[in-house]
């Protein structure tokens, strides 16, 4: 059987199930979803988007905590039926129906009227059009971090939220979970712990390196020509061999695909938007940076090195990963404080999370730690009462219940589903921070400093460096709001 047929067949035998057997069944059903949603008019029916591996280390499971799963859309019908099975093993254990549709074209799940959220775990190029499509739809939507691809996109998915009036949430989990770690560093920033702040430092590690990747024929399960969206149509690269045996991508050649498409700048930003979009929100947030009213940053790129030679800004081949391998860029805000964005730092003895530098004093803070000197004397004397929880806007968003443990993130946006309020990672502010990610990135691809403005969304009179806000997208896959 050929490719096409092949994945048709997978996706007529699911569809068949998914399109009308839902409709009217109950996928509701009395089973409990803990206190949340207490009665079962009240659960969301869950659809999902990109089943890779977020969507089985995270999206899967916690989501399905709250609801039941309608359905999974995914252009590789390989990754859809190890979704399918995972959604189903869930439901299985709480006795609800075992039809888990399918669907190739993730649009056929937003038409349906019983899906009530939208996970999107899909690759960076896809989010902004599944997020303004799904908002369109009537869904309230969880999305993965890195929201967008460029900042035009940014101003985009802004619009179809205030356009849609519905509650979304960014999958920028450091804001709520690990122990509370990061949102106990933004509370010790507020609450003065280190004095004035000078510097903060933000070690991400450097994107990966592939050598030449072959071209070959993309796997029978995946549709290509989708995959790739609104990027330029280009064949297909892989590795013959499969190099990682353990972490996320183990299993999967280097290729321009599953896993490792983050290291192209084409689909997506290496570190920066990977991590950056973690570590520099945190930063951000600490030091009152996501607003528009906090003058031009000065962006200037100390040092870094690329696996390619770049023209341009563009990488002079197509033939492997591109993104920066090692870097270093000096942020410098208006009023002087300096963010430091770099691979790693040995000379301040670290290499991932984020370093508070002030004059009394300064701390670090990653998903496994929060240490130094502050961090300590918080026995003698500590935060005010109330301070951690403090830190978001709307600190009565959701309940505490949790705060801190893994899966809250979730929770925070499932409760504001139900209060219909603006959840901790909020959209707005994740763009401002983005944004910066995305001129930090214009600033290594062109070699040379760069001044972005926040308020302008622009890169003022810089004329090169504004060509990058915003990308051409391949004709029947344009954003449109
Ligand atoms: N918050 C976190 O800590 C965290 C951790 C890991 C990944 N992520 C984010 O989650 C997202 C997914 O990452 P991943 O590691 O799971 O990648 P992945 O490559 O494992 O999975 C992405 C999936 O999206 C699918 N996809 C691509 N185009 C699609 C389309 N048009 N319709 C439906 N599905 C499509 C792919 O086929 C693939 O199965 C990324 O944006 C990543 O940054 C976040």
């Amino acid at each position: 059987m050929n490719t096409q047929a092949s994945r048709r067949r997978f996706l007529q035998s699911s569809v068949a199930l998914s399109a009308g057997a839902y409709l009217g069944t109950g996928l509701r059903t009395k089973e409990s979803y803990g206190s949340t949603f207490s009665t079962p008019s009240e659960q969301p029916v869950v659809g999902f988007i990109g089943a890779g591996i977020r969507y089985h280390t995270y999206h899967c499971k916690q989501a399905l905590s709250f609801g039941p799963c309608a359905g999974i859309a995914d252009v590789d019908f390989v990754q859809l039926g190890r979704a399918q099975q995972a959604a189903i093993d869930i439901h299985r254990a709480k006795n609800l129906p075992l039809n888990i549709g399918v669907h190739e074209d993730y649009r056929h799940l937003l038409d349906r009227k019983d899906v009530d959220v939208i996970v999107i775990g899909s690759v960076d190029h896809w989010h902004t059009k599944m997020v303004c499509d799904a908002l369109a739809a009537g869904k309230d939507v969880y999305c993965e971090k890195p929201l967008t691809l460029t900042i035009r996109e940014g101003q985009q998915i802004v619009q179809a939220l205030e356009k849609s009036g519905r509650v979304m949430q960014v999958g920028t989990q450091q804001r709520t979970e690990f122990g509370q770690r990061f949102a106990q560093a933004v509370a010790m920033i507020r609450d003065q712990r280190i004095g004035q702040v000078k510097r903060v430092t933000v070690c991400i590690g450097g994107s990966r390196e592939s050598g030449v990747l072959p071209k070959v024929d993309p796997p029978k399960s995946l549709n290509w020509e989708k995959w790739l969206g609104q990027c330029p149509m280009v064949d297909y690269r892989a590795a013959n061999e499969i190099v990682d045996d353990q972490g996320w991508g183990a299993g999967f050649p280097f290729s321009r695909a599953h896993r490792y498409y983050r290291w192209f700048y084409e689909y997506s930003g290496g570190k920066l938007t990977d991590w950056g979009a973690h570590h520099v929100d945190i930063a951000m947030w600490a030091l009152d940076k996501l607003g528009t009213d906090i003058g031009t940053i000065k962006i200037d790129p100390l040092e870094s090195k690329h696996p390619v030679a770049f023209k341009d800004g563009y990488p002079t081949k197509d033939d492997q990963f591109n993104c920066a391998l090692t870097f270093k860029v000096q942020c410098t805000f208006q009023d002087g404080i300096e963010m430091h964005v770099r691979d790693t730092a040995p000379d301040l003895g670290f290499e991932n999370g984020i370093m508070f530098e002030g004059s009394r004093g300064r701390f670090l803070v990653n998903r496994g730690k929060i240490v130094g000197k502050p961090v300590e004397q918080l026995a003698d004397n500590p935060l005010p009462e109330g301070a951690i929880a403090g830190v978001y806007d709307e600190p009565t968003t959701a309940s505490l219940d949790g705060f801190g443990d893994e899966g809250y993130h979730m929770k925070n946006f499932m409760e504001c589903i139900k209060s219909r309020k603006q959840p901790a990672s909020d959209v707005q502010s994740h763009n401002r921070m983005l944004n910066v990610c995305h001129a930090v990135n214009v600033a290594l691809r062109l070699d040379r400093p760069v001044t972005y403005d926040p308020k302008t969304e622009t890169f003022g009179g810089d004329q090169q460096a504004n060509s990058f806000i915003a990308r051409q997208q391949r004709k029947g896959y344009e954003i449109t709001v």
